[in-house]
């Protein structure tokens, strides 16, 4: 699929199989996205592009490397998104984070937005939005298009399980921004609900189910 990398690390496959399981534990779901979150941030970092600095080590002077131009931005959505922000937090603690707020209109499955707050100078950096289901890609779609509109030029998108209609149409309406998941599934139920999927991510988060 042109555009989508799936991170198909045994780790990932390992952990998102007890992800899926009704079985388990809210508790055990959470750490479980979190460990996922880690893998699929190194995946999506892995072409940041890097400068040459001159240090000095006990030894000797070298010539090492560092991420080059601005801190990235990680733009979870909420409230699912936040799942993932922690583990990705960890590995790049110096990012940034824009939250948006973005819930899905039971009726029309359309997205609404209701909170948005991002650093000034986000259309500066690479930004990351991250949600743990792309499902319909209604909420997707608005969340680029929003950053779009503050002139943001860099953006990926990173899920733990998309459908194949989410890629379509995230891809449709945004060719440059590329996937990220762990798992693309078969499809949608009648309640746009990933078949198989994990449920509904959100409460499976926070046990609000
Ligand atoms: N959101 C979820 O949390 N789960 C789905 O399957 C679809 C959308």
């Amino acid at each position: 699929m042109q555009g989508v990398t799936i991170a198909d690390h045994p780790l990932v496959q390992h952990k998102l199989t007890i992800l899926r399981d009704k079985d388990t534990s809210t508790r055990s779901f959470r750490a479980l996205l979190r460990e996922i979150s880690v893998l699929l941030c190194y995946e999506v970092t892995r072409d940041l592009p890097l400068e040459d600095v001159e240090i000095e080590t006990p030894v000797a002077r070298m010539s090492g490397k560092t991420i080059a131009g601005k801190k990235l931005v990680f733009a979870p959505i909420l409230r699912a998104g936040m799942g993932l922000l922690d583990g990705m937090l960890e590995l790049v603690p110096s990012a940034r984070v824009a939250h948006i707020g973005l819930y899905r209109d039971p009726k029309t499955l359309k997205a609404v937005e209701y909170y948005f707050k991002a650093p000034a100078d986000i259309a500066d950096r690479l930004v990351v939005v991250i949600d743990p289901m792309l499902a319909t890609g209604h909420t997707a779609v608005a969340a680029v298009d929003r950053l779009k509109e503050y002139g943001v030029k860099q953006i990926r998108f990173v899920c733990v399980v998309a459908s194949p209609q989410g890629i379509d149409i995230l891809r449709s309406h945004h060719p440059d921004v590329p996937v990220w998941a762990a798992a693309v599934d078969e499809g949608l139920d009648d309640h746009a609900y990933i078949v198989p999927g994990l449920g509904d991510a959100g409460d499976r988060i926070y046990g609000t189910k």
